[in-house]
């Protein structure tokens, strides 16, 4: 069972150990290891600035690795997130489903409109963040210069409507969607049976959903 929880200082030094180990440093912006002092200063700094919100991620209670958002933007609802874990904990799904609280915290708790990711070109974490449903966004060409070349940058986000569209779709955990909404039958366009859509009422500008079915279709119980 995976939580995310507040930083503990008394795993700060254990959070320097992965944050310089070299399989998680290779893709991290960091181009040397982060000093003790470093590690200090940033860890007050993140204590008191309210545009980074750091989390511990605990797995059966013990400590597994880091995630957060960073770069809150209050005014265009957005933050970047950054997420590790620690190599002894690597390949058993942890880091999916820390990803998907951090999102649920993003979008929930601090109202967040779009999270958004960087990734060193290389890293295998594509297949992680497109499974939680970010789209690739664009690349930044030759963005860092690490390990002697300069790599390439991918970004990924996800919208807090794609976000919602996906929980209202996984019916096994979401039967209803987030919001009001109505059932219509698909007049020819191809829709996956049963599928929410969010839609915006033009008059009003209130946002509802719709959940449709084809022609031959029958509604599933909710
Ligand atoms: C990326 C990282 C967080 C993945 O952690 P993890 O707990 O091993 O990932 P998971 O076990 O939850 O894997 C999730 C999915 O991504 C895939 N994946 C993740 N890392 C992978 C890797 N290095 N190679 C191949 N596949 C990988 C898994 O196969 C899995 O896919 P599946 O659900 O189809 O099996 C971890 O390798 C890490 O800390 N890397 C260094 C820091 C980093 O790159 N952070 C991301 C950029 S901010």
């Amino acid at each position: 069972m995976i939580n995310l929880g507040p930083l503990d200082k008394k795993n700060s030094e254990w959070m320097l150990k992965c944050r310089n180990h070299p399989s998680i440093m290779k893709w991290c912006r960091q181009v040397e290891e982060i000093p003790y002092e470093h590690h200090w200063r940033w860890w007050d700094k993140q204590d008191q600035d309210e545009s980074i919100q750091m989390y511990s991620i605990y797995a059966d209670g013990g400590i597994v690795g880091v995630c957060g958002l960073t770069s809150i933007d209050r005014v265009n609802s957005r933050a970047e997130f950054s997420l590790y874990i620690s190599p002894t904990y690597q390949g058993h799904g942890y880091a999916k489903e820390a990803l998907k609280l951090l999102l649920e915290k993003g979008f929930y708790t601090h109202n967040l409109n779009s999270i958004w990711g960087e990734m060193i070109d290389g890293n295998m974490a594509e297949k992680l963040f497109l499974s939680v449903g970010m789209k690739h966004e664009g690349t930044r060409r030759s963005f860092y210069y690490k390990d002697g070349v300069y790599r390439d940058a991918h970004l990924y986000s996800i919208m807090r409507e794609e976000y919602d569209l996906l929980k209202c779709n996984d019916s096994s955990k979401y039967l209803v969607p987030p919001g009001p909404y109505v059932e219509s039958v698909s007049d020819g366009e191809l829709l996956t049976e049963g599928e929410w859509r969010s839609s915006c009422d033009e008059e009003t500008g209130s946002s509802f959903w719709t959940r449709y079915y084809d022609q031959k279709g029958e509604p599933e119980d909710k």
